[in-house]
């Protein structure tokens, strides 16, 4: 048996030389499975790198999209989509079996919760599935999604193990690499932001340091997977409970008349031991509200408690109500209306700034609530034209954006600012509207000032 693994161990040694060599002289082939906002840049900056890319996706929608080189995600333009397709370079397809002609696979699909709030690993299982079925040796498997410790080694390794008859690390190499992409971030892209990766074997540790040092500026390499897995939930874990600090200080403040903005603008000149987080409606996105727990689900394997992220999860998941009792009081006190019966604007639907993605938007509990109350809900949002289907929110799908002019901006009782895209223009919204709840801080101050009888901060 040692003797085995050690022709073995030397037959992926040579594997990895050669797939060393291909992607220093751009010859490699890159598989990227799962088009969406992490797959596609990825797709890209592999393009823009010289590689030729394959990339798979089960939605046959989005690969024609991409044969017809029309964008589906805002940051990434036509032309950028229409560079690559000319290329000759870059093949969009649904068929699984073109993977047998990469070198790498890079996994890049959905990892969110099942209705019980667990994590669900179908998306990831079922790729992995089909990966194996096209699975051969020397190739290199690097997941991407977010996931559980072990998820790469136990979970990954054992599905493509079983299902092609071929030994991670030894056969085939693994590697497990979080995304750190910021979407609607202006500074960072996908070479600028280093990258972990981490490997479980030496040979498949240099194949994906090299990979992906060949579109990153840095690679910082831990010693397995299960540390780079960790590693992207400790990131997240680390914004949502400083996220719900400071939500949690906005609701104190809040009640002392204290302006948290301000507060946190003059906290963020120390120049040691600060960092700003700012408070907001609730937490959105695919990261931030999902990945915490599944941190905890997998700490329960080993019976731990897990109470300061449970925590800061029931503050974040509580805003939403903050905000419509603030909103209640405020029309309560001001125009002595209650919420029934009422017409209420929410402007931003997006789960955050500049940005198209309403995956997990705190604008969506928030809208309902509205609605349980009684009121009449519309929303604005200049990115977010109508509100996608989704599981947790059926009954909003096909809501549609209002247009943003006075008229129609004046039928309306309330406006609550859920988020605060930068290209807003609020003063048609402040001239006609009696009441405008900013749970952002995206108004400013003269606006602040003018209108200070129609403004809540929440
Ligand atoms: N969006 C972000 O900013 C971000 C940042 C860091 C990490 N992540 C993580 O990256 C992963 C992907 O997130 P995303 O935002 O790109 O998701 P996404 O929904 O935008 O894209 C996922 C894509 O995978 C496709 N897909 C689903 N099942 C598939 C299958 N079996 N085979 C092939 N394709 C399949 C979907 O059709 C979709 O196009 C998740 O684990 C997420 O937590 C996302």
């Amino acid at each position: 048996m040692a003797v085995l693994q050690e022709q073995a161990t030397v037959s992926l040694n040579e594997h990895a030389r050669s797939f060393i060599a291909k992607v220093e002289n751009r010859t490699a082939r890159i598989g990227v499975i799962g088009l969406g906002y992490v797959g596609l840049p990825l797709a890209l900056a592999f393009f823009k790198s010289g590689f030729p890319v394959v990339g798979v996706d089960v939605d046959a929608s989005k690969v024609q999209h991409l044969l017809e080189a029309k964008t589906y995600i805002r940051h990434i333009s036509c032309e950028r989509l229409a560079e690559m397709r000319d290329s000759g370079k870059f093949t969009p397809t649904t068929d699984f079996a073109s993977l047998q002609t990469v070198d790498a696979i890079i996994i890049c699909v959905p990892t969110p919760l099942t209705v019980h709030r667990e994590p669900d690993m179908s998306y990831v299982t079922g790729t992995a599935e089909k990966i194996a079925r096209n699975l051969r040796p020397g190739q290199l498997v690097a997941l991407e999604s977010t996931t559980y410790p072990f998820t790469s080694e136990d979970l990954l390794s054992g599905i493509l193990e079983r299902g092609s008859g071929l030994l991670a690390n030894v056969d085939f190499a693994i590697a497990y690499s979080p995304e750190r992409e910021d979407p609607g971030n202006p500074h960072f892209d996908t070479h600028t932001i280093p990258k972990v990766v981490g490997a479980c074997a030496p040979d498949a540790g240099d194949m994906a340091e090299a990979l992906y040092s060949a579109i990153i500026g840095k690679v910082v390499r831990v010693n397995s997977m299960r540390v780079a897995e960790a590693v992207k939930l400790t990131e997240n874990i680390f914004r949502s409970v400083n996220i719900a600090l400071v939500n949690e200080l906005k609701i104190i403040f809040d009640k002392m008349d204290i302006d948290v903005w301000e507060v946190i603008q003059a906290a963020s000149t120390k120049p040691f031991g600060y960092m700003p987080f700012y408070p907001g409606p609730g937490i959105g996105g695919h990261c931030i509200p999902i990945d915490p727990f599944y941190l905890t689900w997998k700490a329960r394997e080993y019976g731990v408690s897990t109470r300061f992220i449970e925590l800061a999860g029931q503050i974040n998941s509580h805003m939403p109500d903050y905000v419509v009792q603030r909103t209640a009081d405020a029309m309560n006190d001001r125009l002595a209306r209650s919420v029934r019966n009422s017409r209420i604007l929410v402007v931003g639907i997006a789960y955050k700034k500049n940005v198209d993605d309403m995956r997990e938007s705190p604008a969506l509990p928030l809208i309902e609530r509205f609605q349980e109350k009684g009121a009449l809900v519309s929303y604005y949002d200049p990115y977010v034209a109508q509100v996608m289907p989704m599981r947790e929110h059926a009954a909003l799908a096909d809501m549609k954006s209002i247009e943003w002019n006075e008229d129609v901006l004046a039928s309306f009782d309330v406006a609550v600012i859920a988020t605060d895209h930068s290209d807003v223009d609020y003063l048609p919204l402040l001239k006609t509207v009696d009441l405008v709840v900013d749970t952002r801080n995206a108004l400013s101050g003269e606006q602040r000032a003018a209108f200070a009888d129609r403004i809540v901060r929440a």
